[in-house]
């Protein structure tokens, strides 16, 4: 088996922690007898330097003509100046759009050794891994009506859309319950039935989805996204897989990540396309790009995401993931994930020895 992945290192520390994640590709590319191609394309704010614009088309057909996409990160102060529809994360976006990527998927596990990152305490948190799929190219994002207007007094009206139709929403729910069957099996529907009619239509297909697709052997439960918030802080061991709009999915997505202690942990795969979008969920880092200090296990799990969703390579996922598990266990840590008592060390230190162990877990 041969597979082309368009490599997208973009800004900060984007290549640093890219760098780390190809080179664990490649060695499980070899232990398990399938051949990665690896191609790079220059995105973000690197493009806008060396083209004028965050994505060129020879990249954007570099993407579409892949198997899967690894992208790092983008932006960074360089660039904050710029108008909306130049900054770098306008690629990101683009992508997005172009690939046709309408699920995020966001694994939130959190290692036991790393209990004590997290601000919550940990009997709240240990045992913690649970699976936030968000809506990614619908809802109040992209709804329409849109923008901000003058008023004759004056003053300005903002308007966004919070739209959703019925295929949107079918889509997005069989992601959700493909996805539990192949954990534990339970799905939690994040809406707000109660006063938005677009998420009183999401409950309704949901359930449907659920009882006439034949998906009856996973659990369905529905929760109204504020009490959602507060029982991930609460209880969040009693989540499996949540599947929810993108609005409600991007904050939520952002306080389950708060469980594990730190953004450097969390990979996140895009898909819905015929091309799966893999990223770290932290962005580019501009205050420690350079210095050798950027955690690069996200990156490292988010090449697990790709060898499970996209390369169908489940065993050497789980094998990438083990590693990660075993190098924390011995207290390595990176200085984003530090405690008192561990073995302090750098980004490329921490790849070398997640690959030492992938070597020796065989
Ligand atoms: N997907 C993306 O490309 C993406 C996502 C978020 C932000 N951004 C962009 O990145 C730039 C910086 O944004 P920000 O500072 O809000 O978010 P950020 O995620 O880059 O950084 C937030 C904090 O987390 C730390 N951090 C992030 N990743 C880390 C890692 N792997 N290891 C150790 N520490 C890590 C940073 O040092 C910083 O203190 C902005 O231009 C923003 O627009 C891009």
């Amino acid at each position: 088996m041969n597979f082309n992945i368009a490599v997208l290192p973009g800004d900060g520390i984007g290549p640093e922690v890219v760098r780390e994640g190809t080179q664990v590709l490649k060695q499980v590319a070899g232990l398990y007898r399938f051949q990665v191609e690896l191609e790079e394309g220059i995105v973000g704010g690197a493009s806008i330097d060396a083209h004028g614009k965050p994505l060129t088309e020879p990249v954007l057909k570099l993407a579409k003509e892949s198997d899967a996409v690894l992208l790092g990160a983008m932006g960074g102060p360089k660039w904050d100046a710029l108008d909306y529809s130049l900054r770098p994360e306008r690629a990101l976006l683009a992508l997005r759009q172009e690939l046709g990527l309408f699920a995020n998927l966001r694994p939130v596990k959190l290692f036991s050794a790393l209990a004590s990152a997290s601000t919550l305490k940990r009997e709240v948190v240990e045992g913690t891994d649970l699976l936030v799929v968000r809506e990614l190219t619908g809802g109040i994002y992209f709804g329409q009506p849109k923008g901000i207007t003058k008023l004759p007094d004056g003053t300005e009206r903002g308007v966004n859309t919070e739209v959703y139709t019925t295929p949107e929403i079918e889509r997005i729910a069989k992601v959700g319950f493909d996805a539990a069957r192949r954990r534990r099996k339970k799905v939690t529907s994040v809406d707000k039935a109660n006063v938005l009619e677009a998420t009183e239509l999401w409950r309704k297909v949901v359930t449907r989805v659920h009882k006439e697709q034949g998906y009856t052997d996973v659990a369905l439960d529905h929760m109204l996204v504020d009490n959602c918030a507060m029982q991930l802080i609460r209880d969040p061991k009693q989540f499996d897989v949540m599947v929810t709009t993108n609005l409600f999915g991007d904050i939520l997505s952002d306080e389950a990540a708060m469980l594990t202690g730190s953004i450097g942990m969390l990979p996140s795969a895009s898909l819905g396309g015929k091309v799966g979008m893999y990223e770290p969920v932290h962005g580019s880092a501009p205050d420690i790009t350079g210095k050798d200090m950027a955690n690069p296990l996200a990156t490292i799990l988010t090449i697990a995401l790709m060898l499970r969703h996209s390369l169908d390579q489940g065993k050497a996922a789980d094998r990438v993931e083990a590693a990660v598990e075993k190098v924390l266990d011995e207290g390595y840590r990176t200085a984003d994930i530090k405690s008192p008592g561990c073995k302090l060390i750098g980004c490329k230190e921490m790849g070398r020895l997640v690959r030492d162990k992938i070597e020796k877990l065989g």
